[in-house]
């Protein structure tokens, strides 16, 4: 690499973006495969999402990170979609092809399960593929919300082949519509208070309440013995739901700062072929906070 050389220009899109940890993440991948690259933050206003990507393009970009709110319309503005992304019906990550085509990724679902099975020490054999098809073998899964971030992560956790996997929600309708399009004999759904007297080997907080600083109303006793109680929320202290895990009998509390830095990871290799370590960037982070 001379100093002559254009990084490859990437970027995270979202409204609001400043708090965003991936520039941080992207650019300590980057010195990882000394690969020259810049990467920033912008902030799109609702409604020049579209126009915001066409002209990153045209200035060269080689590859998006897309975040709240505009996961649906990055879908549906690529030509071309991975299964992950047809299945989610929302992307994530978005790459410019060499023929001028949009391809639509989506890269939470298998961020989540890496990081799961991470916390669990199952082994993942498959560098490149979706996850180890019996990851979750015997397991019970519970899955609290029913919002983009489920919808992007269930099609990878059911190829990891858990006993059952139920979705609780406020809103009852929307956990059902997704057992009309992920629906199989192991998922069902239900509201929270419907959980009474069920028990489960990893319940994932996939709510938006811990960012209200809430957590869904939840019946006592819903985790077996060796139990992980996953909050796909991160921040500098313990969410709402890890405290009320803690406290109510689950032995393994995580959030999810596993699963940002492991979903940038497969979008890094989906740009690049190239397949980060994930474990020095998760410490850099933590001790940054
Ligand atoms: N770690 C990561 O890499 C990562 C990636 C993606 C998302 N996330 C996190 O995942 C969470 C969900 O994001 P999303 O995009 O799915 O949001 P979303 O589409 O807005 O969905 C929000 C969900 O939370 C439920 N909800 C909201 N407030 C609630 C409350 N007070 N009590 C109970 N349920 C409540 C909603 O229920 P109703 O259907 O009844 O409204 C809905 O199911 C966020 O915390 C986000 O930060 C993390």
């Amino acid at each position: 690499m001379s100093e002559f050389d254009m990084p490859d220009r990437y970027a995270v899109m979202g409204y609001p973006v400043g708090h965003s940890k991936s520039p941080a993440i992207h650019l300590m991948f980057a010195r990882q495969f000394k690969d020259n690259i810049e990467y920033t933050a912008i902030q799109v206003e609702p409604g020049g999402f579209a126009q915001a990507v066409e002209q990153f393009r045209i200035a060269g970009g080689c590859g998006l990170n897309v975040t709240v709110p505009f996961k649906l319309e990055a879908y549906s503005l690529a030509e071309l979609h991975t299964d992950l992304a047809q299945k989610a019906q929302a992307a994530n990550t978005l790459r410019f092809n060499h023929d001028g085509k949009i391809e639509a990724h989506n890269t939470d679902g298998p961020g989540l399960v890496r990081d799961l099975s991470r916390l669990m020490d199952i082994a993942w054999n498959d560098p490149a593929g979706s996850g180890p098809p019996s990851a979750f073998r015997g397991k019970n899964v519970l899955i609290l919300g029913a919002g983009g971030a489920v919808r992007g992560v269930l099609a990878p956790l059911l190829a990891c082949s858990p006993d059952s996997v139920v979705i609780a929600n406020r809103t009852i309708a929307r956990a059902q519509e997704l057992i009309g399009i992920f629906g199989g004999p192991t998922i069902s759904a239900c509201g929270f208070h419907d959980l009474c007297g069920q028990r489960f080997d990893i319940v994932i907080n996939g709510t938006s309440a811990s960012l209200q600083g809430e957590m869904p109303p939840l019946p006592m006793g819903i985790f077996n013995a060796g139990a992980l109680a996953y909050d796909m929320m991160y921040g500098d202290s313990p969410t709402p739901f890890m405290k009320w895990a803690r406290q109510h009998g689950a032995p393994s509390v995580a959030d999810g700062l596993g699963m940002l830095v492991e979903q940038a990871a497969e979008s890094y290799y989906f740009w690049r072929g190239k397949r980060p370590d994930t474990a020095a960037v998760m410490a850099a982070l933590r001790a940054r906070s």
